[in-house]
Parts: C-alpha cells; sequence; structure tokens
C-alpha cells in the first residue's frame, strides 16, 4: 500500500502487516515515536483518506475524540488500502526535539549483577516528568534511543534516576559499563507514557520482576511525597533470589515512611532459596496467586516488566475477576521490537 504525508513529496509503501510506523522507517522518514508499542502516543497522526486496521485498542493512549476525527497510532496502525495522513507529526517531531534535555551522569551502582541504577544530573532545564514515565535516552554511539522509566519521582532538584538491566551485547547496556563515569555526558528525550495514579485513594497492587520496579518506586517515592493521596499498597516482586531483588534497600526505606502504618506490604517470591529472604514465598507467582490479590479486588493495579510477566500477569488477574480498568500495564519491550 502507498502511505502519502501531505504537504511532501515523498511517499513510500507498507508490506503485508507493516505498520505506518515501521514502513516509514524503514524508508528513512523522520517519523516522532517513542515506544514502538502502543503505549506513548508519540507517533500518533491523522489519517485523511484511505482505511488503516488497529493492530490493538488505540484507547486510552487516544481519546474517543481523536479517534472519531481519523487519529491513529501509527506503529499499531496497518494500510488496509493506500493512505493519506497529515503532516502535523512533523511539527511534534519538532517540538519533541527541542524538550530533549542534556544531563551529566552523577553515579552508577551495581543493583544486582545484572542491574545497575544510573543517577543523572540536568545540566540545563530539567523535564517535568509524572510517576510511572519513561524517557528515551540517547548516548554517542546509539541511533536509536533507549527506553527507561525513571525510577524516582520528580522533586525538581535536577537529578532523575533510572534502573537499567545489563545486555552483555546491548549498545545501552555497554556505554553504561565501559563509558559511563561521572560527568559523561548523555541526552534525555520528553517523558512518555500514559501511567499516572489517581488522586481517588484507591488500594494499589503492584506486580513486578526484574528492572519493572523502577516506575513502582518512582510511584511509590510520590505517594511518600504526600503528591498522591495516602493508601494501601501491596507490591509483589518476582525475583530469581535475594541476590537478583534490585532496588529492595530503597523499597524497605519507602515502607518505613509509608503514611499510613504498616500500609506498604513488600510480597517477595522467589524462584530460589539460595539465601533466604524473612517470609518470602518461593515458586512461581501463580503458586500464589490467591494469596497475593487477596483484600485487593478493588485496586489499582500496576504490573511492570518483561512482557511476558505482564502478559501473563494480566492474564490471571483478569481470570481472578478483575476488570481491564483497573490494570495499568507497563511492557518493557526491547528496541528492536
Ligand atoms: C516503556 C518502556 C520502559 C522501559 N523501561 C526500562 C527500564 O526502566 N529499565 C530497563 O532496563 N529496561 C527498560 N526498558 C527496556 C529497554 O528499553 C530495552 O531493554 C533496551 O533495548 C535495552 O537497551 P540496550 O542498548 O542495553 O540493549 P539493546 O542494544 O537494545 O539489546 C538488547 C538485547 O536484544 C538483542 N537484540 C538486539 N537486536 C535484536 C534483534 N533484531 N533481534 C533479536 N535480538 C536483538 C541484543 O543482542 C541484546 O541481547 C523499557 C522499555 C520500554 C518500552
Ligand atoms: S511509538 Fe506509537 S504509541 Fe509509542
Amino acid at each position: 500500500m502507498r502511505i502519502t504525508v501531505q504537504g511532501q513529496r515523498e511517499s513510500f509503501s507498507s508490506r503485508g502487516q507493516q505498520t505506518l510506523l515501521a514502513a516509514a522507517l524503514d524508508a528513512g522518514a523522520d517519523w516522532p515515536y517513542g515506544c514502538r508499542v502502543g503505549m506513548c502516543g508519540r507517533c500518533r497522526c491523522r489519517v485523511v483518506a484511505g482505511k488503516t486496521q488497529a493492530l490493538n485498542n488505540y484507547e486510552p493512549v487516544l481519546t474517543a475524540d481523536e479517534i472519531e476525527q481519523g487519529y491513529v497510532l501509527a506503529c499499531r496502525a496497518v494500510a488496509v488500502t493506500d493512505v493519506e495522513v497529515s503532516s502535523s507529526h512533523i511539527d511534534e517531531l519538532n517540538a519533541a526535539r527541542e524538550a530533549a534535555h542534556r544531563a551529566t551522569v552523577h553515579a552508577v551502582r551495581d543493583l544486582t549483577p545484572l542491574v545497575k541504577e544510573l543517577q543523572i544530573e540536568f545540566t540545563g532545564s530539567a523535564p517535568v516528568w509524572e510517576a510511572g514515565q519513561y524517557a528515551g535516552l540517547s548516548v554517542p554511539g546509539l541511533v536509536d534511543a533507549r527506553n527507561f522509566s525513571f525510577a524516582s519521582a520528580c522533586r525538581g532538584d535536577g537529578f532523575a534516576t533510572f534502573i537499567i538491566r545489563h545486555f552483555e551485547d546491548g549498545i545501552f547496556s555497554q556505554w553504561l559499563t565501559r563509558d559511563a563515569a561521572r560527568g559523561a555526558a548523555l541526552t534525555v528525550g520528553p517523558p512518555n507514557g500514559q501511567y499516572h495514579l489517581r488522586q481517588i485513594p484507591d488500594p494499589l497492587l503492584c506486580f513486578c520482576a526484574g528492572t519493572g520496579i523502577a516506575p513502582v518506586l518512582a510511584i511509590l517515592e510520590e505517594i511518600v511525597s504526600g503528591a498522591f493521596s495516602p493508601r494501601q499498597c501491596r507490591v509483589v516482586i518476582a525475583a530469581r533470589d535475594k541476590a537478583h531483588l534490585a532496588g529492595l534497600d530503597r523499597l524497605q526505606d519507602l515502607a518505613t515512611r509509608w503514611p499510613i502504618a504498616d500500609g506498604l506490604e513488600l510480597v517477595f517470591v522467589l524462584s530460589r532459596q539460595s539465601d533466604p529472604v524473612p517470609d518470602a514465598l518461593h515458586g512461581h507467582l501463580f503458586d500464589h496467586f490467591e494469596r497475593l490479590v487477596e483484600g485487593y479486588g478493588n485496586a489499582t493495579v500496576l504490573i511492570a516488566g518483561p512482557p511476558g510477566l505482564v502478559e501473563a500477569t494480566e492474564l490471571g488477574l483478569l481470570k481472578s475477576g478483575f476488570h481491564g480498568d483497573q490494570l495499568i500495564t507497563d511492557r518493557f519491550l526491547p528496541a528492536w521490537a
């Protein structure tokens, strides 16, 4: 199918189930995007002629009004006829580029054998992010920015923290291991993502594994700071063993400062018993599912981390009677997905 951007002489084609975004990037077009999986809304565009098919529901990233006006998420839309799209997304791209913030490395520390914490300091204006959002981090030698969730609330102090998994051959990972000395430069794109808590003090139930703890820590920190009303909260953390629990010190500190006495419950589900953690459950999340959701049937549920864990947990919750609109999911897809 031919895809034409209004006002531009060039058009490009898409093949089979290829999305508008994938086709645009293959053709070298300057199309704005962030997550590539229908979560951030940065690839949105308005189809002014022709038909597309949505791979997934565009809501809640697009409103019903926007969908009615012809807006689609280019990373989730497949052309079923030749299409023409409005060029207004180019303005969004320029605005987003201007919104990129310069920063330097403040500190890097190992949290687990596979996970590091990166603390950065903004050198000019700092972005304002909502706990739960993520941003694209760019470093020298990286063509596509890598998405990482803010692991700290926005305190307005010019610092931000990220929790990052190490891939032996990952490009950002290699920079973090070899080049991220104090003062090394990086760029942080605009905050993305639709996750935010509501002010009504619904209980909060969080499921996470690995670096999925990052947005959870940011959200818990915001509740402790008073930005959100206090509420009961259970955080379920799945890990191999104690050595692989990232952010444990910060979680325990937040539990002592929680605005409701004993209101933050930490539940560890460990697949190995090598170094015992008091009160930890053993085995798989689903061996204990009833216990993990007990008392939280009306909660807002945040699920963050590897896509497999997120999807399985989402299914488990729906089967246990939770409604889709209770669930906030944060899939940590790799850059190439
Ligand atoms: C919304 C969102 C939030 C995220 N938040 C976080 C976070 O807080 N912390 C975190 O650690 N991660 C997070 N991620 C995931 C992170 O962005 C990716 O894991 C990222 O790709 C890591 O970058 P890298 O440069 O280190 O590794 P990459 O260079 O991207 O490589 C990662 C792995 O993929 C392999 N690979 C590369 N290309 C291909 C290919 N074509 N086919 C198959 N395998 C390939 C590499 O060999 C390597 O093993 C998030 C992702 C999203 C979408
Ligand atoms: S890139 Fe399409 S919604 Fe994020």
